[in-house]
């Protein structure tokens, strides 16, 4: 292959009742092992492909703490966020309820609360610490997909 074409691959979505949705991924250490980038550079496409807004590794089947998601609120920052080993942090604490889906469970929304804001850091693809702050939709979908990397999925969030 040659290596200086990037070739993306569409992977195949985990849907609920497959394990590893249910597990705790594991850290990913060096994000810049060549099969992390191309697993994010996949998940970016897979989501793109079933117009989703956020991915996390383990709905494709790797049990690794990598998620994406569309960043479309902000201009000065182009393209999806790739979040390598998350962690976020409440700011604030304002709560609100909005709908959610799941690209693991199709055809079903749910009513799911959430922080309003929230602190969040990772690791880039390129090694580096990496932070930011998130409010409204992007926060829930942040913490919608870090909860994919800890075995939680938005039912379990319902009230
Ligand atoms: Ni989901």
């Amino acid at each position: 292959a040659c290596p200086y074409i990037p070739i993306m691959t569409l992977r195949k979505i985990a849907r609920l009742g497959h394990p590893v949705l249910l597990t705790e991924a594991r850290p990913v250490g060096d994000p810049r092992d060549p099969e992390i980038r191309r697993l994010a550079q996949d998940m970016v496409e897979t989501m793109r492909d079933a117009q989703g807004v956020g991915l996390a590794a383990p709905q494709v089947h790797e049990s690794l703490r990598i998620i994406v998601a569309v960043d479309a609120a902000n201009a000065d920052r182009p393209g999806p966020l790739v979040l390598v080993d998350p962690e976020l942090t409440p700011d604030g604490d304002e709560r609100e309820e909005a709908f959610e889906g799941c690209l693991s469970i199709p055809g079903l929304r749910g009513l799911v609360p959430r922080w309003r804001r929230v602190l969040w850091r990772a690791t880039s693809l390129d090694g580096s610490p990496i932070t930011g702050t998130a409010d409204g939709f992007l926060a829930r979908v942040l913490q919608h997909e870090v909860d994919h990397l800890d075995g939680v999925l938005y039912p379990m969030r319902m009230q």
